[in-house]
């Protein structure tokens, strides 16, 4: 079949973080033959570093209707309500697989599974495991997929996706994807016979203060979106509010779920004290705590004109040690602080992307045999603004399904959009997956994919360019940060479009300074550098074309929620590069009734 063709398998998930390995299993126990490429060995993924959590209704007296209506309300009613409901009505039932598979969640006193309050939930729902609860879940994880025997190709990194070239998205077909060996610097092909799964993460590299890892560069939404599928609600953005300043790690809203308290430099609780969130003070969520901290900041009551205060020590050491063990290192490690003695500094960060690659609740695209799930994906169940603990149900819920469905299950009647180009209406048939079955077509799609990759590739090596990427990065990351943060404006955005523009140009001159074909990272990162371009740009769009304020995007000049003109989300197509902006209406309509849109207090 070609040299330059790797393997071939049914389903070839990229990532290998929770969704990716979630869809992996699923694929392999429909009785797909599934395997993993990722550019990192799976337990060095992402989701490795999430703390506080994973909501699940799993007890009486918490049912996945009010998980729900929570996770509307915090989605500022931008989430679509059968994603949501997906999303809640099946996590509990993970939750008790995942301890089945050895994730070791914290007890209760009575024995059950305990439960910790996180922001902008009603009721205290959020299993855990300390403060690493991504760290536990990613190894118990990793080993199902070991116990499976599921291959995994760690150290390629993904640059393309093999899809067919008709005009229309809708009718083009993913058959694989090209990547690098890291190792060796061979460029090849992995043919998917069912189904191609992106599962890559988000793209927090895009801001230079944020909680992801080096690795979190936008790859599978870059590549979808070259291939033709839309970017989703890409404008919002989650800043975490509590992220040490000097590195952006993360300190878990864990902190606050168990009784941390944010103070000013005058010493005030000013999520009460300023009026920010009368009822649930820290616990608000996490836009308007973030909101809160940079208001203080702005009028004179940050400490040292740059953060705030996180203070646990009224904790006391034993329920710390016991439940936030890990924060005490992080803040010593990361910025000095003993936090059983001294309170914690700490600013907002970026954290998330809520919007993504269009998809619906089986994780399909509008491109037949391509799927996307997690971070990368937009369903939407997380709308203007995403519930902290439903990051990790989201990818394990959706990882699951993604997998069945590439497998070539039919997982029922998917959420039916209204719009153009979207998944479900456009395919017709849902029930089963339709990746690249013909071996012609297909061998040709790949040849011409590997090509093209080859040559750009040589390009990159041999080119005598003047311009470095890691220039160009840092110029990019500066002005994302700077003007695309918790607060926007027209001008400034306008202002990050004049410079990604430029970064754009300036690439076109990029060259890889190492010739070296072994772990050639200067040329992974200059590859990753080209994707944070094009979903940049995609944030500052639609940040640009969205004229209200919702959820995580604030905008100083439209400081109001406009649910007249804007119960929509905001779609973005490549178009050859020409990017082409659209919409389609948010669906409110759930199973259990209709999510009325009210005023978001906390
Ligand atoms: O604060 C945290 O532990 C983060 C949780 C999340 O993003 O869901």
């Amino acid at each position: 079949m070609g040299e330059h063709i790797k393997a071939t398998h049914d389903v070839v998930v990229v990532g290998a973080g929770g969704a990716g390995i979630r869809a992996a299993i699923a694929a392999h126990e429909e009785g797909a033959d599934a395997a993993i490429v990722t550019k990192l060995h799976p337990v060095r993924s992402h989701t490795g570093s999430a703390e506080g959590g994973i909501n699940a209704a799993l007890h009486e007296g918490g049912t996945w209707e009010s998980h729900a209506s929570d996770t509307m309300k915090g989605a500022d009613y931008l989430g679509d309500a059968p994603g949501v409901e997906a999303l809640c009505r099946e996590i509990p039932r993970e939750v008790i697989q995942l301890e089945h598979w050895g994730l070791a969640f914290a007890r209760a006193n009575d024995g059950t599974v305990a439960m910790r309050p996180l922001a902008g939930h009603s009721a205290p729902r959020t299993t855990y495991a300390g403060a690493e609860t991504g760290h536990q879940l990613l190894h118990a994880l990793y080993q199902q997929l070991l116990k499976r025997g599921i291959q995994v190709y760690d150290e390629w990194y993904v640059t393309r996706l093999a899809v067919s070239g008709e005009e229309r998205p809708e009718d083009r077909t993913c058959h694989g994807i090209v990547a690098i060996d890291i190792q060796t610097g061979e460029v090849a092909c992995f043919r998917a016979r069912r189904g191609v799964i992106l599962a890559t993460g988000g793209p927090g590299q895009a801001y230079d203060h944020t909680t992801n890892a080096v690795s979190c560069t936008g790859d599978g939404q870059a590549m979808a979106y070259r291939a033709g599928v839309p970017l989703e609600d890409m404008e919002f953005v989650q800043f975490h509010p509590t992220t040490l300043p000097s590195t952006g790690v993360l300190i878990s809203e864990g902190v606050r779920g168990e009784g941390g308290i944010l103070y000013n430099v005058e010493g005030e609780r000013f999520m009460f004290e300023h009026g920010y969130a009368n009822n649930d003070g820290e616990l608000a969520s996490r836009d308007v705590v973030s909101r809160a901290e940079l208001t203080e900041v702005n009028e004179g009551r940050g400490i040292e004109d740059e953060y705030v205060h996180l203070d646990m020590r009224h904790l006391g050491e034993k329920r710390i040690i016991d439940r936030l063990e890990n924060i005490l290192h992080l803040a010593e490690d990361f910025e000095g602080v003993d936090a059983l003695e001294d309170p914690m500094p700490v600013v907002p960060g970026q954290h998330f992307a809520m919007g993504g690659i269009e998809t619906n609740e089986n994780g399909e695209t509008c491109i037949s045999g391509l799927y996307a799930a997690g971070e990368c994906a937009c369903v939407s169940v997380h709308g203007a603004n995403r519930l902290g603990g439903n990051a990790l149900p989201e990818l394990i819920v959706f990882g699951k399904r993604a997998g069945q469905h590439a497998a070539g299950t039919d997982l029922g009647e998917a959420n039916i959009r209204t719009g153009r180009t979207t998944a479900a209406t456009t395919r017709g048939d849902t029930s089963t997956a339709t990746g690249g079955g013909d071996t012609d077509v297909a061998v040709k799609t790949i040849r011409r994919a590997w090509e093209s990759e080859r040559t750009r590739v040589e390009r990159l090596l041999d080119g005598d360019g003047g311009e470095r990427h890691e220039t160009v990065r840092r110029e990019l990351q500066t002005a994302v940060s700077d003007h695309l943060n918790v607060f926007r404006t027209d001008a400034e955005i306008a202002a990050v479009l004049d410079v990604l523009a430029d970064c754009r140009d300036r690439y076109r001159d990029v060259s890889v300074s190492d010739p070296s074909r072994t772990f050639n990272t200067d040329l992974v990162c200059t590859l990753e550098t080209r994707n944070l371009i094009d979903v940049a740009e995609a944030i500052a769009l639609g940040a640009r074309a969205r004229t209200e304020s919702r959820g995580a995007h604030w905008r100083v000049d439209y400081p109001e929620r406009d649910d007249e003109n804007w119960l929509k989300h905001t779609m973005l197509s490549w178009n050859d590069g020409e990017p082409d902006q659209w919409y389609r209406p948010v669906i409110l309509e759930g199973r259990v009734g209709t999510y009325h849109p009210k005023v978001r207090q906390y």
